[in-house]
């Protein structure tokens, strides 16, 4: 028998109070209990953290009445919605697709469903053509799950892979990540974490207790400071949820939505000409005094902004991003305040997927060189730095974004060429008054072409002196490297800003085209 209009009207009213019922049952994640357990633990919620992130009312969940799959051992266990509150906002007004893990819910850990709602976000962020980002805080696979989640890890691991390089992919740390919780942000362009509340490795304490006999704590073992300092998993840290919230904004500031685009410009008060006399006074013309480098690119950039990766891992190398005349750019650079700016293993593994980074995403690269060399030593050349150094070496010759080198101070050697000399790839070669170019320092240099005139002359070393004096005269400044055409200009280190700005505007719409591969082989 039809209903009449009141009559449905109730109907109607009753499946949309059912819906908000459920719609709250979801929302309350795992209960009031463990969402103050996280908030004890110094952690936000799931949806506390996509709200922080996205701009204030821009988040539409999808997939909220997601359940789990119902394996035998999760009959009767409520999942509210998978573990993972998924959907998309905006960030400053730009799409961002996000997925939030909800540790109140079995851990935030991973099931088939909970990763299926992952794997959809992805999949609309690069058919739309947007950033993922990813907040992880999970126990790993769903133990109860079996197979189905190794699957549902497979699944999300398989578009990481496919889908590096089509849009930006970020990775918050903001709790444990355990087992296979850690190859997915690995797969990714930026992992950041928490302090003190976040975990990454792939077996915890008590399983290496077992094996190796070695005892460890959490922090230890895969805190933010061991990431950030040692292993170089990480590119951020901060203190708390905020902290890495705040700084993920600010990372997606500098990058385009995709690969298909340019990274947004952003108009500056900072004068293109501002002139940098404070320069002058940072680098010290004797080869040997150490300076802070980080001074010297902060002077140049606009409003002094640059946001650093990997602060913390790697110091002898300086990269991260920030803007010349509004326009987005990475920044690589030694630094000879630390292990005298040497390239070692870890810097050149660094650089190499700095630039790499900056190549896939369409930012200009910068690089400031004073450099002595690669590092020597029997360590690291056993551990590989052939095949390390080799990385970057690849690296900037397979980027074709803009690429201008400026030759602050000394640049020798095999160094010389793997921070993107003129033959490398390099559009614009600039050079400091105080640069040399050389195959190695004139010390070096003099006691091996002059060996046998010192070693036979009456007076051995006031011989090596005036070798070392001669050496130094002809290659000990940038007029060598210049006249033989591998440097366009040497300019007053007060106009470096101008000319930098004025170079990247040329090269704004710079187009390279390389032969036909499936892809590089990049040494790894
Ligand atoms: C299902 C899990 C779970 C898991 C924890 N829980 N881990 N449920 N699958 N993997 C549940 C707990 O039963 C508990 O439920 C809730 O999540 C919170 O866990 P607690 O242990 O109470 O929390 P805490 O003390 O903070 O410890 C967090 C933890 C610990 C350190 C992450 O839970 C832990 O060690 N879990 C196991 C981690 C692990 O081994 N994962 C599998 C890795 S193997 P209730 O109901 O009490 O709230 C893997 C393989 C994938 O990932 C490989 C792919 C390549």
């Amino acid at each position: 028998m039809a209903r009449g209009v009141d009559d449905t009207l109730a109907w109607m009213n009753e499946l949309t109070a059912e819906m908000e019922e459920r719609r709250k049952a979801v929302h309350k994640g795992g209960g009031e209990a463990r969402q103050h357990k996280q908030r004890e633990a110094g952690k936000m919620t799931a949806r506390e953290r996509i709200h922080a992130l996205l701009d204030a009312g821009s988040f539409v969940e999808l997939s909220v009445f997601a359940e789990h799959l119902g394996a035998q051992l999760m009959a009767g266990v409520a999942a509210p919605g998978e573990g993972v509150v998924t959907g998309y906002g905006t960030v400053s007004g730009r799409t961002v697709f996000v997925f939030s893990q909800d540790f109140t819910v079995l851990g935030g850990s991973l099931g088939k469903m909970h990763a299926q709602k992952i794997a959809q976000v992805m999949d609309l962020a690069v058919k739309t053509g947007a950033p993922i980002v990813g907040l992880n805080d999970s126990a790993g696979a769903r133990i109860q799950e079996g197979v189905d989640a190794l699957s549902g890890y497979g699944e999300v691991f398989y578009r990481n892979a496919v889908y590096s390089g089509v849009v930006p992919q970020i990775s918050a740390i903001l709790g444990p990540c355990a087992g296979g919780a850690v190859y997915s942000p690995a797969l990714t362009d930026f992992v950041l974490m928490s302090r003190g509340t976040s975990y990454m490795f792939i077996t915890g304490p008590e399983v290496i207790r077992s094996v190796t006999k070695e005892s460890v704590s959490f922090e230890e073992l895969g805190g933010a400071d061991v990431h950030s300092r040692k292993s170089g998993v990480a590119h951020f840290e901060a203190d708390d949820d905020m902290g890495v919230i705040a700084t993920i904004r600010e990372l997606l500031s500098y990058l385009p939505q995709s690969a298909k685009e340019k990274p947004p410009f952003k108009g500056t008060d900072d004068p293109e000409t501002r002139e940098t006399p404070e320069l002058l006074s940072i680098v010290h013309p004797d080869q040997r005094r150490p300076y802070p480098m980080l001074e010297v690119i902060r002077a140049v950039v606009d409003d002094r902004k640059f946001l650093e990766v990997q602060p913390d891992f790697a110091k002898n190398i300086l990269c991260g991003f920030a803007r010349l005349g509004g326009q987005a750019v990475g920044i690589v650079a030694n630094n000879p305040r630390h292990m005298a700016g040497t390239l070692n293993i870890d810097a050149s593994d660094k650089a190499a997927r700095f630039i790499r980074t900056c190549d896939c995403y369409n930012l200009p690269v910068v690089t400031f060189v004073d450099v002595t060399g690669f590092l020597p030593g029997v360590a690291q050349e056993h551990a590989g730095i052939i095949r390390h150094g080799a990385k970057m070496l690849y690296a900037y010759a397979e980027a074709t974004v803009p690429k201008i080198t400026l030759i602050v101070r000394k640049s020798y050697g095999g160094a010389y060429l793997a921070m993107n000399s003129r033959d490398m790839g390099a559009d614009i070669v600039l050079a400091w008054p105080t640069a040399a170019v050389a195959v190695m320092g004139a010390e070096g240099a003099a006691n091996i072409i002059y060996r046998r005139e010192i070693q036979s002359s009456p007076h051995p070393e006031a011989t090596r002196a005036a070798k070392i004096a001669e050496y130094k005269a002809r290659f000990d400044n940038p007029y060598w490297a210049a006249g033989r055409g591998y440097i366009d200009d040497v300019i007053d280190p007060k106009d470096t800003r101008r000319h930098l700005i004025r170079h990247l505007r040329m090269l704004a719409h710079k187009e390279e085209k390389r032969p036909f591969k499936k892809h590089g082989n990049i040494p790894l």
